[in-house]
């Protein structure tokens, strides 16, 4: 079966300039923000939204301009974590203005457009071919949300990416070479494994990762303030980028994630200190000097 790259004159269909202008679509919808940051892992459920969103709240408390694209368009957890509904469409712009949290943080999630009881469908003319239409209409749609809605001026643009190694990768190529990695996993060997998979086959593409966080590290306990063992596992990790951090797991945390009011007041708590160390190791691999630009 030949690639993309292989077509050599594709008998009229015009895959290779079609990709080539969404290509393009995507660069032009992002020209005006000074980082890409994508928030991703190849595993489920470690924290990637949780993480994305506070990481943005951190970012956005010292005073920079952030912004949040929920990638996981069948699955989206930032609109109901953020508290975002909808989206305005202004009169006269060609855009669309993006619902934005109380602290500022503009947020593009499928979540605030389709209602939960409904699955985004991408239909394709051959059922047999629904995976290739599938990723080729992501893409598309990336584009399209990159283009159609105001995202403004930026210091970041934060990706939370969904789940699975492959669609990791695949992002990665939609992405383009801006766009540099963090990867999230939790200290137990099986994500560990499928995390260093992916830092495996992100580091062949030309995209730079950051480092990796490890969510879920301990329980913190309010009543006692002290963090608790959650997994038995004691191997140190064994990955080959930077550690940017260790967030334990803080139970009012995923409250908060579930009642879609981001907590805004961490920086007392181990989960916010922590927060706080990935910020400053993100903001210092990204561009040290970086000043509120608010
Ligand atoms: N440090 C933490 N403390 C408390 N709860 C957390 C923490 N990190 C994540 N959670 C909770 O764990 C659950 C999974 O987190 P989240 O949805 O962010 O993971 P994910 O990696 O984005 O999942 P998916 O792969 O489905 O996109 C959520 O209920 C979230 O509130
Ligand atoms: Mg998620």
């Amino acid at each position: 079966m030949k690639s993309y790259h292989d077509v050599v004159g594709d008998e009229g269909s015009r895959v290779l300039e079609q990709v080539a202008e969404k290509q393009s679509r995507i660069t032009e919808g992002h020209a005006k923000v000074r980082h890409l940051v994508a928030v991703g892992s190849g595993k489920g459920g470690v924290g990637k939204s949780t993480l994305t969103l506070h990481l943005a709240g951190t970012l956005r408390a010292r005073g920079l301009r952030v912004a949040i694209l929920d990638a996981d368009f069948n699955g989206p957890s930032q609109a109901r974590m953020a508290g975002v509904e909808g989206a305005l469409f202004v009169p006269g712009s060609r855009k669309v203005a993006l619902p934005r949290t109380k602290n500022g943080i503009a947020v593009f999630s499928m979540g605030s457009l389709i209602p939960e009881s409904e699955a985004l469908e991408f239909e394709s003319a051959a059922q047999g071919e629904s995976h290739t239409w599938r990723a080729t209409k992501e893409f598309s749609l990336l584009g399209e949300i990159l283009e159609s809605f105001e995202w403004g001026a930026l210091d970041l643009l934060m990706f939370d990416l969904p789940p699975g190694a492959e669609r990791t990768v695949q992002f990665a190529d939609f992405l383009g070479p801006r766009t540099s990695f963090v990867l999230v996993t939790i200290p137990s060997e099986v994500a560990r494994g499928v995390v260093a998979r992916s830092v495996a086959a992100l580091s062949k593409g030309p995209n730079r990762l950051l480092g990796y966080v490890e969510n879920m590290s301990g329980y913190y306990c309010r009543d006692c303030d002290a963090i608790k063992p959650l997994f038995v596992s004691v191997e140190p990790p064994a990955m080959e980028i930077p550690c940017l951090g260790i967030v334990p797991f803080d139970p009012e945390l995923a409250q908060h994630c579930d009642r879609g009011t981001p907590l805004a007041e961490l920086s007392e708590t181990p989960v916010g200190r922590a927060l706080e160390h990935v910020a400053q190791q993100l903001l210092d691999s990204l561009e040290p000097t970086m000043e509120p630009s608010r």
